[in-house]
């Protein structure tokens, strides 16, 4: 039986456990969920043990656990390492959603809940697609599974596990599906993804809230000042302010520019989807270069003062934001939250004090074309897709990824299969059946061309 009959064969099944998997809110970031996110990393191993992967293990860690596993036929034969998540983003705001994020449900041929694409839906074809090479005794080469439960809070303790265990995870190749395509006719591979530098901001004024009408206009008022401190961190050409920040930024070549923007795009579609009159951005470049290969630096989210109903008249003692970098090659991220937290606070008048708390972060990654791993899934998806695929670099960030070069010295692939459109992160997610399939039939091509 070749892989489409199979796949056609076991379809009902393989949704069926995949809906198991996605039924299990494992909120990473949520300590509520617990009980299902330890659950779901059982879910996986269960996977695992059922289609004959050995020396399966739950790694314990601090926080969640790591899902191992392994078949090696023959020590000799090259080794793939597939990487994925099982944990996933909060679902809020709940209310936008149009099916509960934890009762999967296929809606004009897509499947709808939280971790449908990011990454529940991804990883699982690569079990899927190792069943049918194990049941179809086309295993070309050895395979090993290592799926974490930590990736959407920063990946801290599967760093320590990686360093900690690296016999175990040696390979030739990691294979990463977490990562999207340009269209469903367009296939493409994930060349690049961004670094990441997060912090958060807290400014404190007076010593209690007060009375705006007695004291306004006297003090400083920290919401205030945080605004204008933050609108200050762009200047007109929209570029970032911090002194140093673009010193490490690499440059990318005219020749380089001039493929990457023969990439498919529409502008016009861009601003439909969006619901947008405009794109807006740093001067001089394209969207698809301002959303890839330039750093960025946004405010994720921003408190503080009376929020209730009607009008409190108050100047609030504390206002609080949390800020995100994108960061590029080269830039190193400790590097840059410094020189945030160095700036943020040069810049703040002296009526506030101001507290910077970095977050995780990570850095950016770059993966080369002319290897034979983007070679092989190059070939893989031109044969399953009837196309060849257009290497494209993402705004996206798995901090893990550059980590796994630094201390194990292997490369990833990131082949995914995911659309932009799949709204991760946000209220209805999806996964199309489309893209899950496609998923399972090119993943065995990649084995097969990777091991010639
Ligand atoms: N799978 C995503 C990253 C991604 C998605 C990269 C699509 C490229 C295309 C991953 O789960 C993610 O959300 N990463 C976070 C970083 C993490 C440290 C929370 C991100 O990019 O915000
Ligand atoms: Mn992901
Ligand atoms: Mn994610």
């Amino acid at each position: 039986m070749n892989t489409l009959e199979y796949i056609e064969k076991h379809k009902d099944r393989f949704l069926e456990e995949l809906f198991d998997l996605l039924s299990q809110p494992s909120i990473s970031a949520n300590p509520k969920y617990k009980n299902s996110v330890f659950k779901t990393a059982e879910m996986v191993i269960d996977s695992l043990n059922k289609i004959g992967i050995e020396n399966t293990k739950l790694y314990e860690t601090p926080g969640y656990p790591i899902a191992y596993g392994e078949k090696i036929i023959d020590p000799n034969l090259p080794t793939i390492l597939i990487y994925g998540h099982y944990d996933v983003q909060p679902p809020d705001p709940l209310n936008l959603w149009l099916s509960d994020p934890f009762k999967p449900e296929i809606r004009d041929g897509k499947i709808y809940a939280r971790g449908a694409c990011d990454d529940k839906g991804q990883f699982f074809m690569h079990v899927k697609a190792a069943e049918i090479m194990i049941a179809t005794n086309n295993l070309p080469c050895n395979i090993k599974f290592m799926i974490e439960g930590e990736e959407e809070v920063g990946s801290e303790n599967l760093e320590e596990f990686v360093k900690k265990n690296k016999e175990l995870l040696s390979a030739d190749i990691i294979l990463i599906s977490d990562t999207g395509i340009i269209a469903n006719d367009t296939p493409s591979i994930t060349t690049g993804l961004r670094g990441l530098s997060y912090v958060e901001v807290e400014l404190t004024g007076p010593n209690r809230d007060l009375h705006s009408g007695l004291y306004g206009g006297a003090v400083a008022n920290p919401i205030n000042i945080l605004c204008s401190m933050i609108a200050s961190l762009h200047n007109k050409n929209k570029e970032i302010t911090i002194p140093g920040f673009y010193n490490d930024v690499e440059v990318i070549s005219k020749e380089e520019r001039d493929i990457m923007s023969k990439a498919p795009f529409s502008i016009d579609q861009y601003k439909t989807e969006l619901d947008i009159d405009d794109v807006y951005g740093e001067d001089n470049y394209s969207t698809m270069e301002r959303n890839s290969i330039r750093p960025t630096l946004d405010v994720n989210g921003i408190w503080g003062g009376y929020i209730e109903e009607g009008a409190k008249t108050v100047i609030a003692s504390k206002a609080y934001a949390k800020i995100s970098m994108r960061l590029v090659p080269n830039q190193k991220s400790n590097k840059i939250t410094q020189l945030f937290e160095n700036h943020f606070k040069s810049i703040a008048p002296k009526g506030v004090k101001v507290k910077v708390t970095p977050h995780h972060g990570g850095e950016a990654y770059v993966s080369p074309t002319n290897e034979k791993g983007y070679i092989a899934a190059s070939k893989a998806m031109e044969e399953s897709f009837g196309k060849k695929p257009i290497p494209v670099r993402s705004g996206g960030s798995i901090p893990i990824v550059a980590l796994f070069e630094k201390e194990l010295g292997l490369k990833s692939i990131l082949m995914g299969f995911g659309l932009d459109s799949d709204a991760i992160h946000s209220p209805n997610e999806h996964y199309g059946l489309f893209n899950f399939f496609k998923g399972i039939e090119t993943i065995p091509l990649f084995f097969k061309y990777f091991s010639k």
